[in-house]
């Protein structure tokens, strides 16, 4: 059942290629987005003001790229929400806002009653879900399932790859119909986006390289992970899969807040990983990770292909594939899961099934 792999995490982050190859490519017909959402006409799309993303953990992480990706290419303004915190604060929601739910199962108790909140407001819900015929499925407006296939191993993996892969579609689809993007350019990331899966499989690859850095912090007793923009959003996804399957106390920090308080606990041969695949902002982490290294720190980097590092700056460097800079999180997170994965192995952790979790959270 397992596929020859040792364990489910580590077979179904080998099946992210595929998963997001059947999650794409159905809705991509030359050069243009085609979502088919039940019932959600294009104008409903278009007429959408704001968006409101709710979800729990990496589903709620995954709503974090979502919004750099929607904001930047259409120009729609989007909040992230925690849903047990959405629920219970009164949440402002206008009647040309959309409220998009984001669930592995369609189970996940408070994002279920997220959905509930929005739709007693009459506010338009979709759900980005992977369990077919889920509560959440079932309830909301409209759905786009990310048919990444069963998801056993607690760690969620490919189940977050594919809701960036819908993720990605809706921000095109809105961009196109806002007119932020002209169609050669909704062409263009069309195109991109049909590779994506390639530029994946190539990050699965580079499991060797992942492995010495495992070596390297299967004994460490704190991690910190630090990055700007939507590389943040990855730090925050990573230190949650490290911290839950190995059981290593993690941080995630914007690179630009450490020198705010954090850098205190930054001492001799505290591992701090910088993921830096935003070009634009390459030189601004590179600085914050030498401020870290200045005090100690063992320094790896996790950054594109043709980033031009300095030879000393990182005793580690993950190359992940060249991509286009706003879909760069779908390569760049493979490493990250990779590594939370070898860390657990090494520490003899019980992957699939981490202490104290569920799959399906079903309570409040
Ligand atoms: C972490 C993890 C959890 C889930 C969260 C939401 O690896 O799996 O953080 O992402 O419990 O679950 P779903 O997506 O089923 O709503």
């Amino acid at each position: 059942e397992k596929g020859g792999y040792p364990h489910f995490m580590l077979k179904e982050i080998h099946e992210e290629p595929d998963a997001v190859r059947r999650c794409l490519s159905p809705r991509i017909r030359n050069g243009h987005i085609e979502l088919n959402i039940s019932g959600l006409p294009d104008e409903a799309l278009a007429k959408t003001e704001r968006i409101h993303i709710v979800a729990c953990g990496t589903a709620m992480h995954a709503g974090l790229v979502g919004r750099y990706a929607i904001e930047s290419l259409a120009r729609v303004p989007v909040e992230v929400d925690i849903a047990s915190e959405f629920r219970y604060r009164n949440p402002i929601l206008g009647k040309n806002d959309l409220v998009v739910l984001i669930s592995q199962s369609g189970e996940t108790a408070d994002t279920l009653a997220a959905l509930r909140l929005a739709k007693e407001h009459g506010i338009r819900t979709l759900a980005i879900v992977n369990v077919p015929g889920s509560s959440i499925a079932r309830e909301a407006d409209d759905v786009l399932y990310t048919w990444a296939g069963p998801e056993i191993a607690v760690a969620s993996t490919k189940a977050y790859l594919v809701q960036l892969a819908v993720l990605y579609l809706v921000a095109v689809k809105l961009a196109s119909l806002h007119e932020t993007l002209s169609a050669k350019e909704e062409s263009a990331l069309c195109k991109e986006l049909l590779e994506i899966p390639e530029k994946i499989q190539e990050a699965v690859e580079s499991e060797p390289a992942v492995l010495e850095c495992a070596q390297k912090l299967k004994d460490a007793q704190h991690v910190f992970f630090i990055g700007r923009g939507v590389d943040y959003t990855l730090c925050m996804e990573s230190s949650l899969k490290l911290k839950e399957v190995s059981y290593i106390h993690c941080e995630a920090y914007a690179a630009g807040e450490l020198k705010h308080g954090t850098i205190s606990l930054i001492e001799q041969g505290t591992p701090v990983i910088a993921v830096a695949t935003q070009p634009a902002l390459y030189p601004k982490t590179v600085s914050n990770l030498e401020e870290v290294k200045a005090r100690g720190a063992d320094v790896m980097l996790v950054c594109g292909k043709d980033a031009n590092v300095e030879a000393d700056l990182a005793a580690n460097v993950l190359r992940v594939p060249n991509v286009h800079d706003v879909l760069a999180p779908m390569a760049a997170i493979v490493p990250l899961q990779l590594l939370a994965y070898h860390i657990a192995v090494l520490r003899g952790c019980d992957v699939d099934k981490p202490r104290n979790l569920a799959k399906s959270v079903t309570v409040e």
